[in-house]
């Protein structure tokens, strides 16, 4: 299955180095993430060496080389969320999420991030799940908005 996709995407450009980006990111947006057996076939198919697709991969942040939650979720972390108390609500949610920031739940529902201002300090401290902005948030609102997402 995923082998057929990789080719799909693999057909869609010349099997160069100069088309390595350009498929790192069709396959980042297939799957949310650059599954290694994927980047293995295009390692292959486009005769670039795996260490360089994998150093290119770690160097954009754009990629990601671990799955990513379905409801991916931003904690905001700059200066008006955090003199609001953002670092324990962050910390809220890894006790409650049973992870560390950076890390994805293993029923791959949630991945947990903090991120810097997202642009929406008056309604600091400020929480996005996938597109939705959650304001005001505390700590004893967090089970709730987990809740919210796990139907
Ligand atoms: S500092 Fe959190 S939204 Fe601006």
């Amino acid at each position: 299955m995923i082998e057929a996709k990789v080719s799909d995407i693999l057909n869609r450009y010349a099997r160069d180095e100069s088309s390595l980006i350009a498929v790192l990111q069709d396959l980042q947006e297939e799957y949310s993430y650059l599954p290694r057996e994927a980047l293995e076939q295009i390692s292959k198919e486009m005769n670039v060496p795996l260490s360089r697709i994998l150093s290119l991969a770690t160097f954009f942040k754009a990629f990601s080389l671990k799955p990513k939650g379905k409801h991916p979720i931003n904690v905001c972390l700059g200066t008006a969320c955090h003199v609001r108390g953002a670092q324990l609500i962050l910390e809220k949610f890894e006790r409650e999420l049973g992870i560390k920031t950076g890390e994805t739940t293993q029923d791959l529902l949630f991945s947990l991030e903090a991120v810097r201002c997202l642009g929406c300090c008056g309604l600091a401290p400020v929480v996005m799940v996938g597109e939705e902005v959650h304001g005001k948030v505390t700590q004893t609102k967090v089970p709730a908005i987990i809740k919210k997402y796990k139907k």
